[in-house]
Protein backbone atom coordinates (compact mmCIF):
# COMPACT_ATOMS: atom_id res chain seq x y z
CA UNK A 1 0.00 0.00 0.00
CA UNK A 2 1.38 3.29 -1.12
CA UNK A 3 0.85 6.59 0.99
CA UNK A 4 0.27 8.61 -1.83
CA UNK A 5 -3.61 10.00 -1.78
CA UNK A 6 -5.76 8.00 -4.32
CA UNK A 7 -6.80 10.31 -6.65
CA UNK A 8 -10.49 10.07 -7.92
CA UNK A 9 -9.32 9.85 -11.28
CA UNK A 10 -7.72 6.72 -10.91
CA UNK A 11 -9.60 4.01 -12.15
CA UNK A 12 -7.31 1.40 -11.25
CA UNK A 13 -6.22 2.47 -7.80
CA UNK A 14 -10.12 2.82 -6.99
CA UNK A 15 -10.68 -0.51 -8.42
CA UNK A 16 -8.12 -1.78 -6.29
CA UNK A 17 -9.17 0.13 -3.00
CA UNK A 18 -12.77 -1.34 -4.14
CA UNK A 19 -10.88 -4.65 -4.22
CA UNK A 20 -8.83 -4.08 -0.37
CA UNK A 21 -12.50 -3.24 1.05
CA UNK A 22 -13.84 -6.12 -0.87
CA UNK A 23 -11.63 -8.49 0.94
CA UNK A 24 -11.49 -7.03 4.55
CA UNK A 25 -15.25 -7.41 4.61
CA UNK A 26 -15.21 -10.93 3.41
CA UNK A 27 -12.41 -12.31 6.20
CA UNK A 28 -14.46 -10.08 9.08
CA UNK A 29 -15.87 -13.18 10.92
CA UNK A 30 -18.31 -11.00 13.79
CA UNK A 31 -20.08 -8.37 13.86
CA UNK A 32 -17.46 -6.36 15.62
CA UNK A 33 -14.93 -6.26 13.28
CA UNK A 34 -17.09 -5.46 10.54
CA UNK A 35 -17.91 -2.59 11.94
CA UNK A 36 -14.22 -1.59 12.17
CA UNK A 37 -14.34 -2.65 8.32
CA UNK A 38 -16.45 -0.27 8.30
CA UNK A 39 -14.98 2.47 9.59
CA UNK A 40 -11.61 1.75 7.82
CA UNK A 41 -12.94 1.53 4.34
CA UNK A 42 -16.16 4.46 4.32
CA UNK A 43 -14.60 6.27 7.39
CA UNK A 44 -13.12 9.81 6.74
CA UNK A 45 -10.17 8.69 6.64
CA UNK A 46 -10.68 5.92 4.46
CA UNK A 47 -9.17 6.23 0.75
CA UNK A 48 -12.27 6.20 -0.81
CA UNK A 49 -13.68 9.07 1.42
CA UNK A 50 -10.35 11.28 0.75
CA UNK A 51 -10.50 10.83 -3.19
CA UNK A 52 -14.23 11.34 -2.85
CA UNK A 53 -13.39 14.77 -1.42
CA UNK A 54 -11.21 15.85 -4.40
CA UNK A 55 -13.81 15.73 -6.45
CA UNK A 56 -14.98 19.41 -5.91
CA UNK A 57 -11.83 20.48 -6.43
CA UNK A 58 -11.53 19.38 -10.20
CA UNK A 59 -12.42 20.76 -13.74
CA UNK A 60 -16.18 20.18 -15.09
CA UNK A 61 -15.25 17.25 -17.47
CA UNK A 62 -13.39 15.56 -14.75
CA UNK A 63 -16.02 15.89 -12.56
CA UNK A 64 -18.34 13.88 -14.18
CA UNK A 65 -16.22 11.46 -15.05
CA UNK A 66 -14.89 11.06 -11.37
CA UNK A 67 -17.85 11.20 -10.08
CA UNK A 68 -18.97 8.18 -11.51
CA UNK A 69 -16.24 6.22 -10.69
CA UNK A 70 -16.51 7.23 -7.33
CA UNK A 71 -20.48 6.64 -7.25
CA UNK A 72 -19.91 3.05 -8.22
CA UNK A 73 -16.80 2.21 -6.02
CA UNK A 74 -18.66 3.13 -2.87
CA UNK A 75 -21.76 1.79 -4.05
CA UNK A 76 -20.26 -1.17 -4.69
CA UNK A 77 -18.17 -1.17 -0.87
CA UNK A 78 -21.54 -0.39 0.72
CA UNK A 79 -23.34 -3.12 -1.15
CA UNK A 80 -20.72 -5.88 0.31
CA UNK A 81 -20.54 -4.52 3.80
CA UNK A 82 -24.72 -4.65 3.84
CA UNK A 83 -24.71 -7.85 2.48
CA UNK A 84 -22.53 -9.46 4.78
CA UNK A 85 -23.52 -7.53 7.97
CA UNK A 86 -26.74 -9.63 6.87
CA UNK A 87 -24.79 -13.11 7.14
CA UNK A 88 -23.12 -12.19 10.60
CA UNK A 89 -26.28 -11.11 12.36
CA UNK A 90 -28.49 -14.14 10.54
CA UNK A 91 -25.67 -16.11 11.96
CA UNK A 92 -25.65 -14.52 15.40
CA UNK A 93 -29.41 -15.10 15.42
CA UNK A 94 -29.00 -18.63 14.54
CA UNK A 95 -26.14 -18.86 17.45
CA UNK A 96 -28.29 -16.90 20.39
CA UNK A 97 -31.28 -19.44 19.29
CA UNK A 98 -29.13 -22.20 20.45
CA UNK A 99 -26.71 -21.16 23.05
CA UNK A 100 -29.72 -19.14 24.99
CA UNK A 101 -32.33 -21.69 24.23
CA UNK A 102 -34.44 -22.76 27.39
CA UNK A 103 -35.38 -26.17 27.98
CA UNK A 104 -38.88 -25.64 29.06
CA UNK A 105 -39.35 -29.87 30.09
CA UNK A 106 -36.91 -29.20 33.21
CA UNK A 107 -38.76 -29.22 36.27
CA UNK A 108 -38.49 -25.77 37.98
CA UNK A 109 -37.21 -24.78 41.21
CA UNK A 110 -40.20 -22.99 42.54
CA UNK A 111 -39.74 -20.36 45.88
CA UNK A 112 -41.32 -21.44 49.22
CA UNK A 113 -44.74 -19.07 49.26
CA UNK A 114 -46.07 -18.49 52.57
CA UNK A 115 -49.66 -19.62 53.45
CA UNK A 116 -52.66 -17.79 55.97
CA UNK A 117 -52.30 -18.49 59.03
CA UNK A 118 -55.44 -21.38 59.96
CA UNK A 119 -56.63 -19.32 63.38
CA UNK A 120 -56.95 -16.05 60.65
CA UNK A 121 -58.76 -18.36 58.09
CA UNK A 122 -60.43 -19.89 61.25
CA UNK A 123 -61.03 -16.81 63.22
CA UNK A 124 -62.64 -14.95 59.60
CA UNK A 125 -64.67 -18.60 59.19
CA UNK A 126 -66.51 -17.87 62.70
CA UNK A 127 -67.61 -14.58 61.89
CA UNK A 128 -68.80 -15.26 58.46
CA UNK A 129 -71.21 -17.41 60.32
CA UNK A 130 -72.68 -14.89 62.19
CA UNK A 131 -72.42 -11.55 59.59
CA UNK A 132 -74.23 -14.23 57.32
CA UNK A 133 -77.51 -13.98 60.16
CA UNK A 134 -76.85 -9.87 60.05
CA UNK A 135 -74.44 -9.57 63.24
CA UNK A 136 -71.60 -7.05 63.04
CA UNK A 137 -67.90 -7.70 63.85
CA UNK A 138 -66.88 -5.34 65.93
CA UNK A 139 -62.99 -4.81 66.82
CA UNK A 140 -61.58 -3.59 70.67
CA UNK A 141 -58.06 -2.32 71.76
CA UNK A 142 -55.73 -4.87 72.62
CA UNK A 143 -54.02 -2.94 75.59
CA UNK A 144 -57.33 -2.25 77.37
CA UNK A 145 -58.32 0.22 80.58
CA UNK A 146 -58.76 -2.16 83.60
CA UNK A 147 -62.32 -0.60 83.55
CA UNK A 148 -63.32 -1.91 80.40
CA UNK A 149 -62.15 -5.83 81.06
CA UNK A 150 -63.23 -6.07 84.63
CA UNK A 151 -65.48 -3.56 86.62
CA UNK A 152 -68.07 -2.45 83.34
CA UNK A 153 -67.80 -6.59 83.32
CA UNK A 154 -69.41 -6.41 86.93
CA UNK A 155 -65.64 -7.70 88.54
CA UNK A 156 -65.75 -6.38 92.36
CA UNK A 157 -62.60 -4.48 93.25
CA UNK A 158 -61.34 -7.77 94.88
CA UNK A 159 -63.25 -10.26 93.52
CA UNK A 160 -61.42 -13.43 93.19
CA UNK A 161 -61.79 -13.94 89.33
CA UNK A 162 -59.82 -10.69 88.80
CA UNK A 163 -56.66 -12.46 90.52
CA UNK A 164 -57.74 -16.08 88.93
CA UNK A 165 -57.48 -14.45 85.05
CA UNK A 166 -53.33 -13.96 85.26
CA UNK A 167 -53.13 -10.72 83.87
CA UNK A 168 -50.19 -8.76 82.10
CA UNK A 169 -50.41 -5.57 83.68
CA UNK A 170 -49.05 -2.52 81.40
CA UNK A 171 -49.93 0.15 84.18
CA UNK A 172 -50.24 -0.68 87.50
CA UNK A 173 -53.63 -1.40 88.72
CA UNK A 174 -55.52 1.83 89.94
CA UNK A 175 -57.52 3.19 92.70
CA UNK A 176 -59.50 5.33 90.13
CA UNK A 177 -61.56 3.11 87.92
CA UNK A 178 -62.10 5.40 84.49
CA UNK A 179 -62.11 4.17 80.77
CA UNK A 180 -58.15 5.63 80.49
CA UNK A 181 -56.45 4.27 83.56
CA UNK A 182 -55.02 0.61 84.44
CA UNK A 183 -54.05 -0.09 81.64
CA UNK A 184 -53.49 -3.73 80.96
CA UNK A 185 -53.73 -6.89 78.26
CA UNK A 186 -56.65 -7.99 77.55
CA UNK A 187 -57.62 -10.93 79.51
CA UNK A 188 -60.54 -11.57 77.35
CA UNK A 189 -62.73 -9.51 74.12
CA UNK A 190 -65.47 -9.75 76.96
CA UNK A 191 -64.29 -5.77 77.49
CA UNK A 192 -65.34 -5.59 73.31
CA UNK A 193 -68.74 -6.28 74.77
CA UNK A 194 -69.25 -3.19 76.60
CA UNK A 195 -67.43 -1.05 73.86
CA UNK A 196 -69.55 -1.80 71.39
CA UNK A 197 -73.21 -2.05 73.64
CA UNK A 198 -72.04 1.92 74.23
CA UNK A 199 -71.07 3.02 70.83
CA UNK A 200 -74.94 1.19 69.79
CA UNK A 201 -76.36 2.28 72.52
CA UNK A 202 -78.56 5.54 71.05
CA UNK A 203 -79.43 3.49 68.09
CA UNK A 204 -80.76 0.76 70.57
CA UNK A 205 -82.97 3.03 72.57
CA UNK A 206 -84.02 5.90 70.24
CA UNK A 207 -84.50 3.65 66.89
CA UNK A 208 -85.31 0.30 68.38
CA UNK A 209 -82.10 -1.37 66.52
CA UNK A 210 -80.93 -4.17 68.42
CA UNK A 211 -77.24 -5.22 68.88
CA UNK A 212 -75.76 -7.98 67.35
CA UNK A 213 -71.59 -8.02 67.29
CA UNK A 214 -69.29 -10.85 67.67
CA UNK A 215 -65.77 -9.03 68.60
CA UNK A 216 -62.82 -11.90 67.67
CA UNK A 217 -59.51 -10.65 68.36
CA UNK A 218 -56.19 -11.63 70.56
CA UNK A 219 -56.19 -11.97 74.32
CA UNK A 220 -53.28 -12.51 76.89
CA UNK A 221 -52.81 -14.06 80.29
CA UNK A 222 -49.26 -15.18 82.00
CA UNK A 223 -49.68 -18.49 80.95
CA UNK A 224 -46.47 -20.79 80.37
CA UNK A 225 -46.46 -22.01 76.85
CA UNK A 226 -47.50 -25.59 77.01
CA UNK A 227 -49.33 -28.20 74.86
CA UNK A 228 -53.21 -26.59 75.67
CA UNK A 229 -52.05 -23.08 76.97
CA UNK A 230 -50.39 -19.93 75.77
CA UNK A 231 -50.12 -16.62 76.84
CA UNK A 232 -50.88 -15.26 73.67
CA UNK A 233 -54.41 -16.57 72.79
CA UNK A 234 -57.92 -16.06 70.50
CA UNK A 235 -61.08 -15.39 70.99
CA UNK A 236 -64.36 -14.89 69.96
CA UNK A 237 -67.44 -12.99 71.66
CA UNK A 238 -70.90 -12.59 70.81
CA UNK A 239 -73.16 -9.97 72.17
CA UNK A 240 -76.76 -9.62 71.58
CA UNK A 241 -79.18 -6.92 73.18
CA UNK A 242 -82.46 -6.73 71.97
CA UNK A 243 -86.37 -6.39 73.31
CA UNK A 244 -87.18 -10.32 74.79
CA UNK A 245 -83.65 -12.14 74.15
CA UNK A 246 -83.97 -15.38 76.04
CA UNK A 247 -81.89 -17.95 76.77
CA UNK A 248 -83.29 -19.99 73.99
CA UNK A 249 -82.05 -17.45 71.34
CA UNK A 250 -78.30 -18.04 73.12
CA UNK A 251 -79.19 -21.79 73.10
CA UNK A 252 -80.16 -21.51 69.07
CA UNK A 253 -77.85 -19.24 68.15
CA UNK A 254 -74.47 -21.63 69.78
CA UNK A 255 -76.39 -24.66 68.16
CA UNK A 256 -76.11 -22.97 64.52
CA UNK A 257 -72.34 -21.57 65.43
CA UNK A 258 -71.82 -25.50 66.43
CA UNK A 259 -73.22 -26.75 62.92
CA UNK A 260 -71.69 -24.64 60.62
CA UNK A 261 -68.10 -25.58 62.69
CA UNK A 262 -68.34 -29.06 63.62
CA UNK A 263 -71.16 -30.19 60.74
CA UNK A 264 -74.96 -30.80 60.87
CA UNK A 265 -74.27 -33.45 63.14
CA UNK A 266 -72.74 -31.52 66.15
CA UNK A 267 -74.47 -32.18 69.51
CA UNK A 268 -73.80 -29.06 72.39
CA UNK A 269 -74.94 -28.80 75.80
CA UNK A 270 -75.33 -26.01 78.66
CA UNK A 271 -73.85 -26.70 81.97
CA UNK A 272 -74.33 -24.02 84.87
CA UNK A 273 -71.16 -22.21 85.77
CA UNK A 274 -70.37 -18.60 87.07
CA UNK A 275 -69.46 -16.01 85.61
CA UNK A 276 -69.37 -11.85 86.78
CA UNK A 277 -71.01 -10.63 83.52
CA UNK A 278 -73.65 -13.03 83.09
CA UNK A 279 -76.67 -14.56 85.22
CA UNK A 280 -77.25 -17.27 84.72
CA UNK A 281 -73.81 -18.37 83.43
CA UNK A 282 -73.16 -21.47 81.76
CA UNK A 283 -70.18 -23.45 79.81
CA UNK A 284 -71.13 -24.55 76.81
CA UNK A 285 -69.90 -28.21 76.13
CA UNK A 286 -69.52 -29.85 72.74
CA UNK A 287 -70.25 -33.85 72.77
CA UNK A 288 -66.87 -35.00 72.50
CA UNK A 289 -65.60 -35.58 68.68
CA UNK A 290 -63.33 -38.29 69.47
CA UNK A 291 -65.69 -40.97 71.62
CA UNK A 292 -68.99 -39.42 70.83
CA UNK A 293 -70.06 -40.23 74.64
CA UNK A 294 -69.19 -44.01 73.65
CA UNK A 295 -66.18 -44.77 75.86
CA UNK A 296 -65.95 -43.91 79.60
CA UNK A 297 -62.28 -44.43 79.10
CA UNK A 298 -61.86 -41.37 76.43
CA UNK A 299 -58.51 -39.65 77.07
CA UNK A 300 -59.88 -36.78 75.09
CA UNK A 301 -63.43 -36.08 77.44
CA UNK A 302 -61.94 -38.01 80.19
CA UNK A 303 -64.89 -40.45 80.06
CA UNK A 304 -67.16 -37.41 80.32
CA UNK A 305 -68.21 -37.46 76.53
CA UNK A 306 -68.21 -33.96 76.38
CA UNK A 307 -65.70 -31.18 76.29
CA UNK A 308 -66.02 -27.52 77.00
CA UNK A 309 -66.17 -25.02 74.45
CA UNK A 310 -66.48 -21.64 75.51
CA UNK A 311 -68.54 -19.57 78.44
CA UNK A 312 -71.69 -17.60 77.94
CA UNK A 313 -75.07 -16.47 79.74
CA UNK A 314 -77.40 -13.67 80.01
CA UNK A 315 -75.82 -10.74 80.22
CA UNK A 316 -75.88 -9.24 83.93
CA UNK A 317 -77.92 -6.46 84.57
CA UNK A 318 -74.89 -4.34 85.68
CA UNK A 319 -73.03 -4.76 82.49
CA UNK A 320 -76.26 -3.64 80.74
CA UNK A 321 -76.08 -0.49 83.18
CA UNK A 322 -72.36 0.01 82.44
CA UNK A 323 -73.48 0.46 79.00
CA UNK A 324 -76.35 3.28 80.01
CA UNK A 325 -78.56 0.77 78.70
CA UNK A 326 -82.25 -0.10 81.21
CA UNK A 327 -81.85 -4.26 82.10
CA UNK A 328 -86.03 -3.46 82.97
CA UNK A 329 -86.61 -3.23 79.03
CA UNK A 330 -83.68 -4.74 77.15
CA UNK A 331 -82.61 -8.20 77.90
CA UNK A 332 -78.77 -9.82 76.30
CA UNK A 333 -77.16 -12.89 75.90
CA UNK A 334 -73.38 -13.60 75.26
CA UNK A 335 -70.17 -15.94 75.15
CA UNK A 336 -67.00 -16.43 74.18
CA UNK A 337 -64.63 -18.92 73.01
CA UNK A 338 -61.14 -19.76 72.16
CA UNK A 339 -60.16 -19.65 68.85
CA UNK A 340 -57.34 -22.34 69.42
CA UNK A 341 -59.63 -24.74 71.12
CA UNK A 342 -61.91 -24.25 68.20
CA UNK A 343 -59.22 -25.15 65.64
CA UNK A 344 -57.85 -28.00 67.75
CA UNK A 345 -61.38 -29.48 68.29
CA UNK A 346 -61.94 -29.18 64.16
CA UNK A 347 -59.01 -29.97 62.84
CA UNK A 348 -57.28 -32.25 65.42
CA UNK A 349 -54.70 -30.43 66.08
CA UNK A 350 -52.96 -31.45 69.17
CA UNK A 351 -50.39 -29.17 70.66
CA UNK A 352 -51.10 -25.30 70.36
CA UNK A 353 -46.98 -24.66 70.28
CA UNK A 354 -47.61 -25.89 66.72
CA UNK A 355 -50.20 -22.61 66.52
CA UNK A 356 -47.51 -20.34 67.44
CA UNK A 357 -43.99 -21.45 65.93
CA UNK A 358 -44.43 -19.69 62.98
CA UNK A 359 -43.85 -22.93 60.71
CA UNK A 360 -45.42 -22.47 56.97
CA UNK A 361 -45.66 -26.58 56.65
CA UNK A 362 -48.11 -26.34 59.47
CA UNK A 363 -49.86 -23.41 58.13
CA UNK A 364 -49.90 -24.93 54.34
CA UNK A 365 -51.95 -27.85 55.52
CA UNK A 366 -54.48 -25.84 56.26
CA UNK A 367 -54.88 -24.36 52.30
CA UNK A 368 -56.74 -21.00 51.98
CA UNK A 369 -59.86 -21.97 53.36
CA UNK A 370 -62.72 -19.75 51.89
N1 LIG B 1 -64.67 -14.07 78.99
C1 LIG B 1 -64.79 -15.46 79.37
C2 LIG B 1 -63.39 -16.08 79.46
O1 LIG B 1 -62.47 -15.53 78.95
C3 LIG B 1 -65.60 -16.23 78.37
C4 LIG B 1 -67.01 -15.83 78.40
C5 LIG B 1 -67.90 -16.42 79.29
C6 LIG B 1 -67.48 -14.84 77.55
C7 LIG B 1 -69.21 -16.07 79.32
C8 LIG B 1 -68.81 -14.46 77.60
C9 LIG B 1 -69.67 -15.09 78.48
O2 LIG B 1 -69.31 -13.52 76.80
O3 LIG B 1 -70.98 -14.74 78.49
O4 LIG B 1 -63.25 -17.10 80.05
Amino acid sequence: MTDSVLSPLDADGVAAAVAKAASAIGVATTLDDLKDVRIAHTGDKAALSLANRQIGGLSPADKAVAGKLMGQARGAVTAALEARQAELEAERDARVLVEEAVDITLPATRGLSGARHPLETLQEAMCDVFVAMGWEVAEGPEVEAEWYNFDALNFDPDHPARAMQDTFFVEPASGAKTAESGLLLRTHTSPVQVRAALERRDALVNDGRGIYVVCPGKTFRTDELDATHTPVFHQIEGLAIDRGLTMAHLKGTLDHLARAMFGADAVTRLRPSYFPFTEPSAEMDLRCFVCGGEDAGCRTCSGTGWIEWGGCGMTHPNVLRAAGIDPDEYTAFAFGMGIERTLMFRHGVKDMRDMVEGDVRFSQQFGMEL
